[in-house]
């Protein structure tokens, strides 16, 4: 029993280490005046309440065992023992005069202010936390250190006991014994603990913290103030906490130190009770910001239910432990732990790759001294003779368990975070290998995507890939397909992927739901398909009515052969159907089921009476719209990541320190700094901090979502969203072309302008006055080319065969770039509200706006989705340049092209953009030694070559009709009753009529 306090030190360990790793990704940070409130007063009842059982309990038990306590005081191991009983000699045993009632209360209103102030600081840090630097916060035991000691460091300075400090013993005794002595070590702490979090690997986001609306500049300084504020707050807690007062009944003699610490419950109690005040008063003179104050998302409130638990436990844990080994002990233990935790976590980071970069040898070295600084502080806390020689014998014991607890700690922690074995360094520049990987990656799925010769082996095929057989009129299809020399005849997963889940639901339903839709018209046309001929329904309004004439023009080339049918088709940029994981994964279940039905007795022809199955739109009664508008409001954790796993990434960490890359969130799909999988490069459910980092998550312009399965064929839709994705209209009616005249010839590349080229407006997300705008990509490529002053990471040449990732000034970056950047918005700001307006204009400033033909001047064209995918690519990819791709939004070809053949992909992040710019176009002045790097120009040509050629066989409009047709025909067996039936299973060969149906 005497020993168990020795658990509450150790727990207070666990919940640091927690807090540590949980703080960062914690959705209670959504909401910091919420947290904060709800937070603060929690503890300042734990607290009190912490208090009074003590009290309550130490009161019984001194009863109890009155004889026992008397002899051997220090052992009760349930009392509250006075740290300064146990500590006290030399300079800390100056008299402690008991505050005043007066003192006492000019204390606790300081308090309450510094803890109101922190608050609203708190806030606005919080508000653009993207501008804050590195956290002074380890600087806080320094601080109280320095407090701590004050009296000696006065007396030192006016030497008035010079007798005491007479060197060399004066120095000793204020290193080791005066109450100086835990200076030293503190200092030690906070100064590695602070270079772990500056030179860890921890990478800045390309996340625009803005040079106009001067946040750039006040946060930092707010920071400080936090710091200052944080100081205050840690000396008035120490003060009262350790005055020596009686209690306020004033009945107890010995129990002293609890009248300070009801203070300090009190307090922080009153300083939540302000900031609930303040928030109803807001709540009702400002309506505005009613909906965000009420608003609370699960996920918040688990998150905050979280740190509800874990932080008045942390406090439950400290006040024991300082009540046993005193204030300053309990403070080494928290930052101790957070330090070393830190430490490790900086050195475990994504130990398998070289980035983000970090050197391991100074964080060791850091690593060290912290432990230098803790062992220092035992040998001071606890030097022979120091302590009564009556207690000094338990107390090392205790000491040494606690040591060894510490210890445990650690050597877990450590393997926690283990760090792996180097990986092996490969003199090859990470592009160079994945450029050969491209190369094989290519051959490998054209092979599988053109090797039918004949219809037969093209049924078979299918039959493999899809485990039943291709749907009726696939002869039509596969004529079409040869006429239109089509390079690609097997490989139309995405067609197969896109209407998967549908096929869970009956055809009747599907026929319904696509009335359903129409009927409401909300963003949505409407194409009907009746014998062999198609038509627009719905009311299309005029603006887009070039998108079903597209659509329609595309079909018209083989309607006729074509069942009768209706289509949905969304008139919007954005995607619109996001389906929760577990109606995913149902509905892909049930699918397995239908396909593996029949697929030996097929019917080769659809059912003949299809047009009386459609309803009649104007017979459809008025039903609540499928559609929920969520413009202009985050949609990421509403729509974006529904379709992630629970135990995901994207739905357990809310990545709110948006200044910090989440460098675990790239690892999956990333090779070092750069794109290796494009294909998952967009997923959400690995990249929680995408909520932040693009215009369709952050704040999109007309999102009219839902969240049934529900047909509905877009342009292009973001990983997550099960819209049916559909050629093109804007490509295929060329509303953006490749097209080369006189005034604007394209070229040969090495003829190219060296220079990386975007123009473009602000049209990829609305910023309606609330600072969105920072996020979005398009706002972020434009100001990390021209406005970016954070050091940027960029991979160089660091000997003759090793690269290495470095940190670099922006500026001196563009002035060694070979290539010039020249990426600007032009016109005008669009799609913004309030002062978004004003602060881009100013933060960005406008770039000539240029001709589409223009582009071709520039070996290096960057391409980037707007509010939906962009039109562009296709017409880049056909002239000499080269593409640079970074996007959120698969379209129809989606696995045509293969990234690092036919593109260049850029992370969504932007943040290896210099790296690959340094790659292909050189870096360094001529003869600059190591850190030269020669550009691969080849290597560019090659990919711009490549792309074009590629893009000329699989990407003409005859491949969007091939697909078109091919996509229709199993949309029409989906809604065909009979469709377990449908089938085309083959042809007999050498039949005279040619082709016969077999079934
Ligand atoms: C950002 O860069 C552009 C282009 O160099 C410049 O016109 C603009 O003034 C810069 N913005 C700020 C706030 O410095």
């Amino acid at each position: 029993m005497d020993r168990l306090w020795l658990l509450f030190p150790c727990a207070l360990v666990a919940e640091c280490v927690y807090l540590n790793n949980a703080i960062g990704t914690s959705f209670a940070l959504e909401r910091p005046l919420h947290t904060a409130g709800v937070l603060l007063f929690l503890c300042g009842i734990t607290v009190i309440a912490q208090d009074r059982l003590l009290q309550l309990r130490s009161s019984r038990t001194r009863k109890l065992h009155k004889d026992r306590y008397t002899t051997i005081p220090l052992s009760h191991g349930d009392e509250a023992v006075l740290p300064q009983e146990i500590l006290a000699t030399g300079s800390d045993g100056a008299q402690r005069v008991p505050l005043g009632l007066r003192a006492l209360a000019g204390l606790a209103l300081l308090l309450l202010l510094a803890v109101c102030g922190r608050i609203a600081v708190f806030h606005y840090t919080m508000k653009s936390v993207e501008c804050t630097g590195h956290s002074p916060a380890a600087f806080l035991l320094l601080a109280l250190a320095l407090f701590h000691g004050r009296r000696d460091i006065r007396d030192l300075i006016f030497q008035s006991k010079a007798a005491a400090f007479e060197a060399p013993q004066s120095m000793h005794y204020a290193l080791f014994r005066a109450s100086t002595r835990y200076i030293l070590p503190a200092w030690l702490l906070s100064t590695a603990s602070f270079l772990v979090t500056t030179r860890g690997p921890w990478v800045r986001t390309t996340f625009i913290c803005p040079m106009a609306t001067g946040e750039a500049r006040l946060t930092p300084k707010l920071q400080l103030l936090g710091f200052f504020l944080d100081c205050v707050c840690l000396i008035v807690f120490y003060v009262l906490v350790e005055d020596p007062g009686r209690r306020l009944d004033g009945k107890s003699e010995r129990n002293t130190s609890s009248r300070g610490v009801v203070v300090v419950g009190f307090v922080i109690v009153m300083s939540a009770l302000v900031l609930a005040v303040a928030g109803t008063i807001i709540y009702t003179v400002m309506p505005e910001h009613r909906e965000w104050m009420m608003a609370t998302p699960s996920e918040y409130l688990g998150g905050l239910m979280r740190l509800s638990l874990a932080i008045p436990c942390t406090i439950i844990c400290f006040f024991i432990t300082f009540r046993f080994l005193g204030i300053m002990a309990a403070m080494f233990i928290a930052f101790f732990t957070f330090a070393y935790a830190g430490a490790l976590r900086a050195l475990s980071l994504n130990v398998s790759s070289s980035f983000p970069p970090k050197s391991t040898t100074e964080l060791i070295v850091y690593l060290i001294w912290i432990n230098i600084s803790i062992v220092l502080y035992i040998l001071t806390e606890f030097p022979e003779g120091r302590v009564r020689p009556r207690m000094s014998c338990r107390l090392q014991r205790y000491h040494a368990i606690l040591v060894a607890a510490i210890l445990a700690t650690v050597c877990f922690m450590a393997y926690r975070y283990r760090p792996g074995f180097l990986t092996k360094n490969s003199s090859d520049h990470p592009i160079a290998n994945l450029i050969r990987l491209a190369d094989e990656q290519h051959s490998v799925w054209a092979l599988q995507a053109q090797r039918s010769r004949t219809l037969k082996d093209a049924v078979q095929s299918y039959q493999e890939r899809y485990s039943h057989n291709p749907p009726p009129g696939f002869d039509k299809w596969y004529e079409f397909a040869m006429k239109r020399h089509s390079v690609i005849i097997d490989e139309f997963d995405n067609i197969n992927k896109d209407l998967a889940p549908f096929s869970s639901l009956s055809p009747n339903e599907l026929r319904q739901r696509t009335a359903r839709i129409l009927a409401d018209g909300n963003g949505v046309g409407g194409i009907r398909i009746r014998d062999g001929k198609g038509d627009i329904v719905g009311n299309v309004p005029g603006t887009h009515r070039w998108m079903m004439d597209g659509t329609l023009q595309m079909i018209e080339k083989f309607a006729e052969f074509l069942p009768d049918m209706d289509l949905a088709i969304s008139l919007n940029d954005e995607c619109r159907v996001a389906v929760s994981y577990d109606q995913l994964q149902s509905a892909l279940d049930h699918r397995e089921r239908y396909e593996a039905q029949k697929t030996s007795e097929s019917t080769p022809s659809f059912s003949p009476s299809r047009a009386a199955t459609w309803p009649i739109l104007s017979a459809i009664p008025p039903q609540p719209s499928y559609f929920r508008g969520v413009g202009s409001s985050a949609s990421y954790r509403t729509f974006g990541s529904v379709a992630c796993p629970a135990t995901s990434k994207a739905r357990t960490e809310n990545h709110w320190d948006k200044g910090v890359l989440c460098a675990s969130c790239t690892t999956p799909h990333s090779m070092g700094i750069f794109v290796s999988n494009w294909s998952i490069s967009a997923d959400p459910c690995h990249q929680p901090d995408l909520a932040d980092l693009h215009g369709l998550h952050v704040s999109p312009l007309a999102l009219w979502g839902t969240h049934e399965l529900i047909p509905i064929f877009s342009q292009s839709r973001a990983p997550g969203y099960v819209d049916i994705r559909y050629p093109s209209p804007w490509n295929y009616m060329d509303k953006a072309v490749y097209a080369v005249d006189d005034q604007h010839p394209d070229p040969k590349f090495h003829d190219k302008e060296n220079t990386l080229f975007w123009r473009g407006m602000t049209t990829e997300g609305v910023s309606p006055g609330n600072g969105v705008w920072k996020g979005m990509m398009r706002q972020r490529l434009v100001h990390l080319v021209n406005n970016e002053t954070n050091p940027q990471t960029i991979l160089l040449r660091a000997g003759a065969k090793k690269w290495e990732y470095m940190y670099e000034d922006p500026g001196k970056i563009k002035n060694l770039l070979a290539a010039n950047m020249d990426v600007r918005f032009v016109n005008h700001i669009a799609k913004c509200g309030g002062h978004d307006c004003t602060d881009q204009e100013r933060e960005f400033g406008f770039g000539n706006s240029v001709d589409f033909e223009h582009h071709w001047r520039y070996k290096y064209l960057f391409d980037v989705d707007g509010a939906g995918f962009s039109g562009r690519f296709i017409p880049f990819l056909q002239s000499n340049s080269v593409v640079l791709k970074s996007a959120l939004f698969r379209e129809w070809h989606e696995g045509r092209l293969t990234a690092w053949k036919h593109f260049i992909p850029v992370d969504l992040r932007l943040h290896d953009l210099w790296s690959i710019m340094a790659y292909f176009a050189g870096y360094g002045l001529e003869g600059g030694g190591q850190r030269r790097m020669v550009g691969h120009e080849k290597d560019a040509r090659k990919i711009a070559k490549e792309g074009r050629e590629w893009a000329e066989k699989v990407l003409r409009k005859e491949d969007m009709e091939i697909y078109m047709f091919r996509l229709l025909l199993e949309w029409g067996r989906l809604t065909d009753e009979r469709r377990e039936y449908l089938g085309f299973k083959g042809v007999r060969p050498k039949d005279e009529r040619g082709v016969v149906w077999e079934g």
